[in-house]
């Protein structure tokens, strides 16, 4: 897969490493990026790219949006699922509605506009999915239960449609990544990294077919501990 020449969506692009990836996606020399945002206001970011980049209006827990992504996108090489929450839901202690509201956005969303947008990958020889997880979906982050469980099931989405799309030719690759400084991290007190870095990683592993991308310091240190030892990692984030 390499991003030269391609087409490629991006969601939740108006800022934070959404915002990053479209820009990479151009310095590498895509054709056409379209980029999702949620509200109308958050669209200038995106008019400021340049006539490739074609803002899309989108909002994950809206079907509407989801319907008409189908419509405007009539090819695809490239779907980068990038948009998402956080919302630091702690499960024994928040509500229900708290839960929900991660996995509606997190996994429901992802999975419509998958598939909505899979006839337009289909057309194309050489296509790519690439969800952005996160480290907390390789083990549970027990204080961020809520977008664990969601980031879990996203993952667990990865694979499920990784393991179907192969004989359709489409790379599936999961992003994982650590503590990385937008807005999402905002009041964090830990090392994070620059979301440029992230980003180069990303698409570095998507152009050389790595399924499990860890795109950061930590979770650089994670990846592995993650691949060798589940329960080490399950033990390691325990107190979080
Ligand atoms: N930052 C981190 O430390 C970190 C670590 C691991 C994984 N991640 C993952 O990386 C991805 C990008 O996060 P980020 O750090 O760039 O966060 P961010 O700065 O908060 O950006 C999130 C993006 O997702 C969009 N979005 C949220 N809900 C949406 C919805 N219902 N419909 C459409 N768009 C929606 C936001 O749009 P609005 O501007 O309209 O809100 C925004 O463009 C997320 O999936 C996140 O879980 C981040």
């Amino acid at each position: 897969m390499k991003v030269s020449n391609s087409t490629a969506l991006v969601t939740g692009a108006n800022r934070g490493i959404g915002l990053v990836l479209v820009k990479e996606l151009l310095n590498r020399g895509a054709s056409k990026v379209y980029a999702t945002y949620r509200s109308e206001s958050n669209r200038a970011a995106l008019d400021e790219l340049g006539d490739r980049v074609i803002p899309v209006h989108l909002d994950l827990s809206d079907k509407t949006t989801i319907a008409k992504l189908s419509q405007s996108v009539s090819s695809l090489n490239i779907l980068i699922n990038n948009a998402g929450i956080f919302t630091g839901t702690n499960l024994l202690e928040d509500t229900e509605e708290q839960l929900r509201n991660d996995i509606e956005t997190n996994l429901f969303g992802t999975l419509a506009v998958t598939k909505a947008l899979l006839p337009a990958l289909k057309k194309e020889s050489s296509a790519a999915i690439v969800n952005v997880s996160s480290i907390a979906g390789l083990a549970a982050m027990p204080s961020f239960g809520g977008y664990s469980a969601s980031k879990a099931a996203l993952h667990s989405l990865t694979q499920s449609i990784r393991g179907k799309l192969k004989a359709d030719g489409i790379s599936v690759h999961g992003v994982y990544p650590g503590p990385v400084a937008t807005r999402m991290t905002e009041g964090f007190e830990m090392d994070t990294a620059p979301p440029s870095d992230v980003a180069r990683t990303i698409l570095d592993g998507t152009e050389n077919g790595v399924e499990e991308i860890f795109p950061d310091p930590l979770s650089e240190q994670v990846g592995p501990v993650y691949l060798s030892s589940p329960k080490g990692l399950e033990q390691n984030f325990a107190g979080f």
